[in-house]
């Protein structure tokens, strides 16, 4: 199982200022956290309870249909395209990223076993859009739209773009071309789907697109291009049961969301930093920054009270930014807790070979990059306590779909739980349909013009 180590988060590591007596402190919270756990388990099946991600470990139906309409088409395209945006993009950048060779799409078929390319487009900018459709050959490419709304413009306006040089390229052939995953029954792109006869999957009910990544939403994709879904069904379901455990003693969810929790209400650590040490796990921290952001930064608690909550997350990437942010790190504002993601065996050791005898470099002859990176890991982390600058550390074994979907599970718990510690609601997101509406005024769409006329007076000020 992966672990999380959080003795640099202590008084007895950072001192009494910057650090929590966290032993204390798991005896203090002890009984809510049980409480929470046991609530959080109590609820997940109810409607409208948007708890229903803790189910997707178990949900042996998606993945049959996944399996057989993956290993039905992947040999007939050249490409994946996924378009979506958010909740229904950055889980699956972070697992393919984090999942398959390095270079995916550089490899030559053969060295990708016959598996296609995967590209996202997750933004509008108009640039990378035709530039994309510069090197996609749309008759070997396979289109994923995602949108559990079904009417998210970035996405929609994508789709329309693409479905429109598909029918123009392959004629009535384009529908073979499209799989859609959106909500069961409401929204447009699901009307657009009965109509037009695509495939189509499922968004379920009550998974907000942040907590999606182990639905269709993500398990697709990754069908699609060999990643074994099974091994990353197991990995959810064994970090499912052992986040069921209700002593934070023994949960490591809940021990992180006190601490996380604690450390900004308490200490005044109002930014919390993933950063983990391997490029392969960059986007993890995309998808965590979404998670943590868009559930906790909340301005009513579930009181109605007014608040203005949430750490704020940041991505940092292990060893490159310790030659950017670290500085500051080290030295600025002492108002962040860093959550460290390390991983003890990469799939390949590279040796630095002895060729140079200059004492700048040459103990660096002999030793292996693997060696040096988790060495850069822990010399950060001791630097850092140094200037009492406290922070977690998740240990993976390795990555592959088992601990990484233990990684990505936990995190989930962890945001719920810390949800129910701040007292607001993690599975909305009113900030989000705020911008999305006014931009649904700004484009003419109809319902929304005294917004429209709203924005224009504001901006004519601006
Ligand atoms: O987590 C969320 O709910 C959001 O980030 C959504 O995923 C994002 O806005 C895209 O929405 P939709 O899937 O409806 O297109």
């Amino acid at each position: 199982m992966i672990t999380l180590d959080y003795r640099n988060a202590d008084i007895s590591v950072v001192g009494q200022n910057h650090g929590l007596d966290i032993a204390s402190e798991f005896t203090r919270y002890k009984s809510r956290i049980a409480e929470i756990i046991a609530d959080l388990n109590k609820r997940k099946d109810k409607p409208g309870q948007w708890l229903q991600w803790m189910n997707l470990g178990y949900n042996e139906e998606t993945l049959w249909y996944v399996k057989e309409y993956a290993s039905l088409v992947r040999n007939r395209f050249e490409n994946i395209l996924v378009l979506g945006i958010g909740g229904s993009a950055l889980g699956g950048l972070a697992v393919t990223e984090a999942l398959l060779k390095p270079y995916w799409n550089l490899l030559t078929p053969e060295q990708r076993d016959n598996f296609p390319r995967i590209f996202f487009l997750d933004n509008i900018d108009p640039d990378t859009v035709s530039g994309l459709l510069h090197i996609l050959d749309l008759k070997k490419t396979l289109v994923n739209v995602i949108t559990k709304s079904g009417s998210t413009a970035e996405t929609m306006s994508q789709f329309m773009v693409i479905k429109n040089l598909m029918k123009e390229k392959l004629g009535d052939d384009y529908r073979k071309h499209i799989v859609a995953t959106t909500d069961r029954q409401t929204g447009v792109l699901r009307q657009i789907s009965e109509q037009e006869g695509y495939k189509t999957f499922v968004v379920p009910d009550d998974v907000g697109g942040r907590f999606s990544v182990f639905s269709a939403v993500g398990l697709l994709p990754f069908a699609l291009v060999g990643i074994d879904i099974d091994e990353i069904m197991n990995g959810i379901k064994d970090m499912d049961l052992a986040l069921k455990n209700t002593d934070i003693n023994e949960n490591i969810a809940a021990q992180n969301a006190l601490i996380q929790f604690l450390m900004d209400t308490k200490k005044e650590k109002h930014l919390s930093v993933m950063m983990p040490y391997s490029s392969r796990l960059k986007y993890v921290s995309d998808w965590y920054v979404q998670l943590w952001a868009e559930s906790l930064g909340k301005n009513v608690d579930n009181n109605g009270n007014a608040v203005n909550v949430g750490q704020t997350p940041i991505k940092a990437l292990g060893a490159t930014d310790q030659h950017s942010q670290i500085q500051l790190y080290n030295e600025g504002p002492n108002d962040k807790i860093i959550n460290f993601i390390r991983v003890e065996n990469f799939d390949t050791t590279v040796d630095i070979p002895r060729i140079f005898e200059y004492t700048g470099i040459g103990y660096l002859g002999g030793k292996t990059m693997n060696d040096l990176l988790n060495a850069e890991a822990d010399s950060t982390k001791v630097s850092l306590s140094d200037y009492e600058r406290p922070s977690v550390t998740i240990t993976m074994p390795k990555i592959n779909g088992y601990y990484l979907a233990q990684l990505l599970y936990m995190f989930e718990v962890q945001t719920a739980i810390a949800g129910e510690l701040y007292n607001i609601n993690a599975f909305n997101q009113p900030g989000v349909e705020q911008s999305k509406n006014y931009t649904y005024a700004l484009m003419g769409r109809a319902g929304y013009e005294d917004s429209a006329q709203m924005l224009q007076a504001k901006m004519s000020h601006i």
